[in-house]
Parts: C-alpha cells; sequence; structure tokens
C-alpha cells in the first residue's frame, strides 16, 4: 500500500461530483493501491448538502478512503493536494450559451488559480470540468504561475467517449474495439470529432475506421454534429446538463495521466497549446496526447486533411476569443 494522497473535488455537493466521488474512493482512477483523503469543497450555501454526501460516503464503505474533508475554504480545500477536479462552476441551462457562462466562470477559475498556487503541492495535476473548461483551465494556470503550466488541463474526454460510443455503434461493435478517436479543440460546438486517425478491431485485426466504414459522408457530416450537440442534446431531455457521463469521463481522464497510456493508444486532452497542427499558440486546445511518467506528450506526425484544417482553425478561432474576453473579465 502507498501513503494517501489529498485529492480535491470542487463542486463537491453538485451532480457531477455525486457520481465523481464513488469512483475515486473505489480506486478507479488513482489505483487500487493507492488511498486517498477526499477534499470536499463547495460554497458556504451548500455546507448543509455536502453533509449529506459526507454520510454517503462514510456509508458506501470504502476502504481506500482515508480521510473526508468538507469545507467551503479554499485553503482547507486545496491545501496540500496532488489532484485537483474543478468541476465546481455554474452549469450550463437550456437555451443558454457557452458565452453567457464565460463571464460568469471565468472569475471562479482566476480565484482558485491563486488558491493553489498557495496551497497546493506544486506537483498538482488539475483537471477542470467545469465550463468553459478549456478557457478556465487556461485563467486557472495564469493565476498559479508556481506551479507549470502542463499541470492544468481541461476536459474534452467526454467529448471522446462520447465520438468513440458513436463509431462503435455504427459499426456494431463493443466500445473496446475502438480506439484513437480524437477530439480537436474546444469543449464547444465547434469541436472537432475525428475518425480519421482511430482503429477498430476486426477478428484478430485492427484496421483504420475509415476503411471500415467507408462512409466519408457520415463521418464528416452527421457523427461530427451529433457529437458536437450532444451535450445540448441530454440538456433537452434530462433538462439538466450531463452527470454520469461527465463523471465517468473524468476519471479516464485523470486515470491516464496518474497511470499512463499504453502504446500507441492516444486520448484527447485540454492541454496548453504549443501551436501543433496549427493551432494557435497560448490557449488550453484539444490535442491527441500520449502519457508516460504523469508526464503528456502531443502526438506529432498526424496527417490533416483541408477537411480537418479547416476545422481546427475553426476551434481555435473561438478559444482566441474566449481568451480575450476572459482576460478582460479577470482584469476588470
Ligand atoms: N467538460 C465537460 O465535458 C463537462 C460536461 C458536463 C458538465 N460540465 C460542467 O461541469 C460543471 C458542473 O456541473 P454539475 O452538473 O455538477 O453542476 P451542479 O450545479 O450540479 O454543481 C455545481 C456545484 O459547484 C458548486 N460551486 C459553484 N461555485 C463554486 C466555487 N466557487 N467553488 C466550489 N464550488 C462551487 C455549486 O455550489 C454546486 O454544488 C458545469 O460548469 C458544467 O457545465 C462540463
Amino acid at each position: 500500500m502507498l501513503e494517501p494522497i489529498k485529492v480535491v473535488v470542487t463542486g463537491a455537493a453538485g451532480q457531477i461530483a455525486y457520481s465523481l466521488l464513488y469512483q475515486i474512493g473505489k480506486g478507479d482512477v488513482f489505483g487500487q493501491d493507492q488511498p486517498i483523503i477526499m477534499h470536499l469543497l463547495d460554497i458556504p450555501a451548500m455546507m448543509g448538502v455536502l453533509e449529506g454526501v459526507v454520510m454517503e460516503m462514510m456509508d458506501c464503505a470504502l476502504p481506500l478512503v482515508r480521510g473526508i474533508v468538507p469545507t467551503a475554504d479554499p485553503a482547507v480545500g486545496f491545501g496540500d493536494v496532488e489532484a485537483a477536479f474543478l468541476v465546481g462552476a455554474m452549469p450550463r441551462k437550456e437555451g443558454m450559451e457557452r458565452k453567457d457562462l464565460l463571464a460568469a466562470n471565468v472569475k471562479i477559475f482566476k480565484v482558485q488559480g491563486q488558491a493553489l498556487d498557495k496551497y497546493a503541492k506544486k506537483t498538482v495535476k488539475v483537471l477542470v470540468v467545469g465550463n468553459p473548461a478549456n478557457t478556465n483551465a487556461l485563467i486557472c494556470a495564469k493565476y498559479a504561475p508556481s506551479i507549470p503550466k502542463e499541470n492544468f488541463t481541461a476536459m474534452t474526454r467526454l467529448d471522446q467517449n462520447r465520438a468513440q460510443a458513436q463509431i462503435a455503434a455504427r459499426l456494431g461493435v463493443g466500445i473496446e474495439s475502438v480506439r484513437n478517436v480524437l477530439i480537436w479543440g474546444n469543449h464547444s460546438s465547434t469541436q472537432y470529432p475525428d475518425a480519421r486517425h482511430a482503429l477498430v478491431k476486426k477478428g484478430a485485426e485492427e484496421v483504420k475506421v475509415t476503411d471500415a466504414l467507408p462512409d466519408t459522408a457520415w463521418l464528416q457530416d452527421q457523427f461530427v454534429t451529433t457529437v458536437q450537440k450532444r451535450g445540448a442534446a441530454v440538456i433537452a431531455a434530462r433538462k439538466m446538463s450531463s452527470a454520469m457521463s461527465a463523471a465517468k469521463a473524468a476519471g479516464d481522464h485523470m486515470r491516464d495521466w496518474w497511470l499512463g497510456t499504453s502504446d500507441g493508444s492516444f486520448v484527447s486532452m485540454g492541454v496548453i497549446s504549443d501551436g501543433s497542427y496549427n493551432a494557435p499558440s497560448d490557449v488550453v486546445f484539444s490535442f491527441p496526447v500520449s502519457i508516460k511518467n504523469k508526464q503528456w506528450t502531443i502526438v506529432q506526425g498526424l496527417a490533416i486533411d483541408d477537411f480537418s484544417r479547416g476545422k481546427i482553425e475553426q476551434t481555435g478561432q473561438e478559444l482566441v476569443e474566449e481568451r480575450q474576453e476572459a482576460l478582460a473579465v479577470c482584469e476588470d
């Protein structure tokens, strides 16, 4: 058994956290040999609800959970944490555009960046889930200058999981037969879900998805828009934003960051852009990454055709605009 690590989940009284805390506590994220002290951060008005979450966490009787610390104080919540799930934010409501959310949420991530800078371990791995996730991650990193920028990532794993599920369903295969489906850019309706580099197992062989599914019209149109609009479709049906699937994706993202990816497999993560694939620099852009020793590397050398180039440019442009708006809000 390893020494316990401290892990914070913000928005701990909210609906994503309700599924996520259990996954973390039962060892799905940091491994079955990693005990955890869970820091649960929310706002003062939610402390009553959080008490109920703490009771339920206790009642799950999870052997890896060595402590539960509910708090509304960022100094306590972020104190010495090695991993942070920044979920807490105002969720998108039906009919609400991402831009409306930006002004409301970006300030939260400025304050939390400052708190991470002050109280967290310098090696802390930060996953931003709260929307607009990419730009929130950028702002959070900016206000935590003593922590490397590489330690701040944004979640596009839910989009990747959605895309992978669409491809598997279309091909009539199990989800585990499909890998390397990608999401480029922003976690928004401009994201570019890309199956051009994806592989599917067919018997003993692995073939390109584009060979197994030679339907360019579907791959360029319906597939892309279904994934882009899936969040809105869930809101329209459930009257609340995706929660169970978002929590699963947050666990997947952090697990791969913590434990690594296997050879030849890559995953999508919003990371600080170095301008790879002609994406704009210094925005948090979703790229294909591979991970070793808790360090991600952008996968290089994937062939980009004109269709992909256009989509990457469009989503990059949106991130540049979001950055400008966010910086203006933060400097107010
Ligand atoms: N990146 C993604 O793929 C993805 C997917 C789904 C949802 N989301 C986003 O995740 C966020 C959370 O969604 P949810 O459904 O759990 O929302 P929710 O409203 O159920 O919970 C949010 C919680 O955050 C808390 N909170 C607000 N401000 C806080 C602060 N400053 N510090 C700590 N806690 C704070 C609230 O009190 C609430 O308990 C939303 O922004 C949503 O849009 C992202």
